[in-house]
This record gives structure tokens, sequence and C-alpha cells, in this order.
């Protein structure tokens, strides 16, 4: 997962070329470069490391012209170094790709045997040499049809051409590529955002799809080279979502919206006065569901074992969970009258999308569940559920996590009813707590003067544990995901009642564990198994709701206190807390927050 631009103007386009780069930084940052064509050349400047490097080394070359490609890497084939930072260029060619080339080892053999030579290790390299190559004797279209051709696996290109000065190809399969139209210059790049300050008119490549992109005019055809019309789509521009304010960081800001963006998707699909649910156009009566498959990775996996619970304890489905890349490679999984179910923040997600692809090939139910509402996974499902929470730029999702789990919620609730599965006057019920869920939140997120005093203990510790059961076990494995990514401390999220299966022999004097206690059908159970980490010397930081019972338990290190809800709902205020951990964890230790080391925001590679 990569992020690249490409504009062709008629000015000099480097430094809209670094802007757009720091945009993209969210699909990785371990490299960075840029190519343009100026006076029949193409020019280089690469570096290992983020767009500050690369604008260092930019402003001591000069690097002049008025079209050009950039790229920031997330390294897939080869370290992150110098020479492995795209754009790979030969002296005709120059290519920045998003994706991964599954035959390249292949290709390079062949390429060799022509006399091609290699400079990196990365599998990008091959499709400069195999346009080079059929540049000998071809014109640029069918050129670029037949590399196209050549290619195994998932890509989004850029590449120029030393003797075609004014022009990009861009191409796509697998991975997003976006347009954008400007005055007297047009753009090319992995998302809208990274395009969002030069314009709001956007198209999207399809599967198969190249460009041909001058200043002045678009041209895009088919993989077989017939010409193809698209719709320019205007997008609604925000800038204020994409700036930071008076925070440090923005998932610091994230997790603060939190109010604001359960508010705003509440709006979005409550019909207060009726007390009802919108959810206008749904392609199928519920009668013909009869089976739910929830799909996504990551946090987005964890707001799809959240829905499970609700589904089976308000409805009569039967619900299954999957691990996007476990679903799509495995045999039987299409089941007549499922729903699937895809839940991904940037919507752009190889994994998600693939499993996505693979159930509308099979003219399957396929609802998404996302936070980009232009993304491909968005626009290839049959149906569309947002979740309204705006931009999300740290790469530990946050503010999606809670959007996903109250669109998932809401789905739940509407479908059961649908179904008499959920009698009227609790369907109700239902719909008047959830009106106060924005406003719990928000007191919820003054816990973390608490959690400030003990995320000394978790950062010092070699590894940690987050129990929970039930609807709070997915929580806890949402809270030893943060902690993972952005602390780098050991944590692992386990079912409280598993323990004495197994982890029971990680327990040693000293080790921070969480327990996700609050007060519902589970609650005494865990209380027990928290009994039994804390006999073997865990320092147990309990998480509970405010109750007038006092929890009946002996040498608790900590406890902390959300508000007090319906079950339902319970599992969104005791998230709060874990975000703050893993925050102000990964801020003691002055990691990077926003950008985690390894990781990228939209994981556009298998
Ligand atoms: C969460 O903090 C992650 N960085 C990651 O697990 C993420 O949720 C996952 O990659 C899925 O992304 P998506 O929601 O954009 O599909």
């Amino acid at each position: 997962m990569c992020g690249i631009v490409g504009i062709a103007s008629t000015k000099s386009v480097t430094s809209m070329i670094v802007n757009s780069l720091r945009k993209l930084e969210y699909r990785g940052y371990d490299s960075s470069g840029i190519a343009t064509l100026h006076n029949g050349n193409i020019n280089e400047v690469k570096c290992e490391g983020r767009v500050d490097v690369l604008e260092k080394n930019l402003n001591k070359s000069n690097l002049l012209g008025n079209v050009g490609i950039g790229h920031v890497r997330w390294a897939t084939h080869g370290i992150p170094s110098t020479l492995n930072a795209h754009p790979h260029s030969s002296e005709n060619v120059s290519v920045v790709h998003n994706g991964i080339i599954e035959n390249s080892t292949l290709l390079k053999k062949l390429l060799i045997k022509k006399g091609h030579t290699f400079k990196s290790q990365t599998d990008t390299e091959v499709i400069t040499h195999l346009i080079t190559e059929y540049l000998k004797k071809n014109d640029l279209k069918n050129s670029i049809i037949k590399m196209l051709r050549r290619l195994h696996g998932s890509f989004a290109l850029g590449i120029i051409f030393k003797d075609q000065p004014d022009l990009i190809v861009g191409a796509r399969r697998g991975s997003p590529l976006a347009v954008g139209y400007g005055p007297n210059e047009n753009y090319l790049g992995s998302d809208s955002y990274a395009l969002k300050s030069m314009t709001n008119k956007i198209s999207y490549l399809n599967d198969g799809e190249f460009c041909i992109v001058k200043n002045d005019n678009i041209d895009f055809f088919d993989e077989t080279g017939n010409k193809v019309n698209k719709k320019i789509l205007e997008l609604s521009s925000n800038e204020k979502n994409y700036d930071k304010g008076e925070y440090k960081h923005f998932m610091a800001k994230e997790i603060d919206e939190q109010p604001v963006t359960i508010k705003n998707c509440i709006n979005e699909y409550i019909d207060k006065k009726n007390n009802d649910i919108n959810i206008f156009n749904f392609p199928w009566e519920s009668k013909d569901i009869s089976s739910i498959v929830l799909i996504g990775c990551g946090t987005a996996y964890h707001s799809c074992l959240m829905a499970k619970y609700w589904f089976e304890q308000l409805t009569k489905f039967d619900v299954s969970v999957d691990i996007a890349s476990e679903f799509r490679y495995r045999k039987n999984r299409f089941k007549d009258n499922a729903l699937y179910i895809f839940v991904s923040q940037s919507g752009e997600t190889a994994d998600t999308y693939g499993a996505l692809d693979l159930c509308n090939k099979n003219d399957m139910k396929t609802c998404s569940i996302v936070n980009v509402v232009e993304s491909s996974i968005a626009r290839d499902s049959k149906f569309v559920l947002p979740i309204h929470c705006g931009p999300e730029i740290g790469v530990a999702s946050t503010k999606a996590f809670t959007g996903q789990m109250l669109v998932l919620y809401l789905l739940c609730l509407k479908l059961g009813k649908d179904r008499k599965d959920i009698a009227n006057d609790i369907f109700s019920k239902k719909i008047i707590s959830l009106k106060s869920l924005s406003d719990l939140i928000k007191n919820t997120l003054s816990t973390e003067n608490d959690i400030q005093l003990v995320c000394n203990s978790f950062v010092e510790a070699k590894g940690s544990m987050f129990l929970g059961r039930g609807c709070s076990f997915p929580i806890a494995l949402e809270g030893a995901l943060k902690l993972k990514e952005l602390a780098y401390v050991h944590a692992e999220g386990y079912p409280a009642g598993e323990m004495k299966h197994g982890p029971l022999a990680l327990i040693e004097e000293g080790m921070p564990v969480v327990v996700l206690a609050p007060r519902d059908d589970y609650y005494k159970k865990t209380i027990s198994n928290m009994q039994e980490v804390i006999a073997r010397g865990a320092k147990v930081l309990l998480i509970t709701n405010k109750s007038k019972d006092e929890v009946y338990s002996e040498n608790i290190w900590q406890t902390i206190e959300v508000e007090n809800t319906s079950e339902d709902l319970l599992p969104f205020l005791i998230t709060i807390p874990l975000q703050k951990l893993a925050y102000y964890s990964a801020l003691k230790k002055g990691y990077d927050i926003d950008k985690p080391r390894n990781l990228a925001k939209s994981v556009t590679v298998e």
C-alpha cells in the first residue's frame, strides 16, 4: 500500500506533487520520490524516509518540469531504501506503483534475458522494463495494453515517458486510482483526498481501465483500448476536517470528536419524531434474508464481531463473522439468502474488497458499511450505509470504530423490527436510549485523567492482557490492538473465560491486565475471572460502569467507571478509556502516534 500522484500542468509541478504526497502519507511513509519531465529528460529525486526528507533533497536539486509523478512507499518487495523508492525509471520511462505484481520474478527473468538490467529489489521495476521493451515496436497505447496484459496482481500506476513530454498514463487493477480535473491542469491520485487542495472534480478508474492525462484533456480506455466515458463527480470540500486544529495529533482529535460523530450518525439515521430508523431504498426484504455474514479486517473486524453479539441477542438471524483475508480463500463460503456485510473505514482495504468482489461475482446480496463514500468498496457494493464520521487521518481507527458499531447496531434494530424479532415497544426504548449516547460518550471522555495515571505501567510492561466476556470480548480485542499498534507493547485480547485454558500461564507478578466488566449479564462471571488473574499477581485495571452497587473484589489495582446506560450501548462507552490508554501510552514513549511504525492507514495490498 503506497500513495501515488501525477500532475500534468502548464506550470511547474514539483511543489504541488509534494503537497499531495503529504496527504498520501497515511498510505505509506518509509520512502518517497518524484520524477518530472524537463527538456526531453526524465529527472528524479527519491529518498528513504518521509516527505519532509524528500522536500529537503528537492531543495538541493531544483527539480523542474510541468509533468510529473510522485510516490510514498510502504515496502512490500525490498527494504525501505533510496534504491527501492519509487519512481523506478529507465532512460525512456518512469513508473510509480501501488500494489503487488505477483508474477514479477518470472517477468524479471525474461527481461534480464532480453538484456534489461535491474537496479532495485522491487516488483515495480519489471513494469518499467516491460513498457520500455514494448515501446521498441509499438506505439504508446498498444505498449500500455500489452504491458497491462502481462501483469498479474493488483496495481495502480502512474507512468511518464521521455518521448511524450505532455502526458501521464494512469492504470488500475485492484488498487484505487482517482483522476482530478483542474484549470489548465489535470491530476492522478490514489484517492480524492490527495487532490482535494487542487480540485473537487473527480472521476474514478474502474478495474482494468487506463487513462491518458494531459493538462487540457483526459482520455479513458478499457483494457482493450476502447474509449470509455466517465462521469465527473463533484465532491463536497470540508478542509477543516483535515486539520489537527489545537490538537497535537489527529488521533487525539478523532477520539474527542466521537460525541459529535455519533450525534451526526444518529441524526442521519434516526427519525426522532417517530422513534424509527431510516434506511431508505434497502434493496431486499428482511424476510428474504436468513443469515448475515459480517466481513472486515483489523478494527473493522472487531466491529463485525461486536455486531454478531447484537444480532444474536436481538434477532433470529444466523450470524457469522469472517476476517476478509481468510474468507476470500476459503471454500464453501456462499450461503443462499445471506446478506454479506463488508465493514471498512477506508473502503479501499484490498482483502475486504477482494471478498466483496467474490460475493458480487457469485451474485450474493452485498452491503457495505464505510466511512469514505467514494471508495471502491462503497462503489461496488449493492447497498451502502455510510458511518458519517468525517475523515479519519490517524492510522489507528477510533471514531470510525464507534461509527461502524453504531451503524451495525442500527441495521440490527431495523432488520430485527422488520422481521418482528424485536417488539415495537422494545424497539422504541432502544431508540430513546440511543439519543443520549453522544452525551454519555462526552462524559466518558473525562476518564482520561485516570488513564494518564495508569499508562506508565503498560508502557514499562513486557506484555499485557485485555479480558472481557460477551459484548466486552470484541472490545478487549480492540483495546489490545490499539495498544500494540501505537505503543508497541505486546497486548493480547482474550475472552475472560478462556484464560484458564492456557493464557493464565502468562500472568506473573505485576503484569498489567485490563478487565472489561460492565454490569451486564456476564458481569459476575467476569469478576470471578478477574479474581483468578489477581490471585496470580496481575495488576488489574478494571473498567466497569457507574452503579450504586460496589464492585465486590479485593486487590484491584485501579478502577475506571464509565457512564451508565443500557446493556446494548455499554460497549461504546468502555471503548473510550481503551483508546485513551493506547494514545497516552504511545505519547509517553514519544512515538509517532498518527503514523506508527510499519503501518499505513489504508491497506491496499493483500
Ligand atoms: C486499526 O487501528 C487499524 N489501523 C487497522 O486494523 C484497520 O482497521 C484495518 O486495516 C481495516 O481498515 P479499513 O477499516 O479501512 O478497511
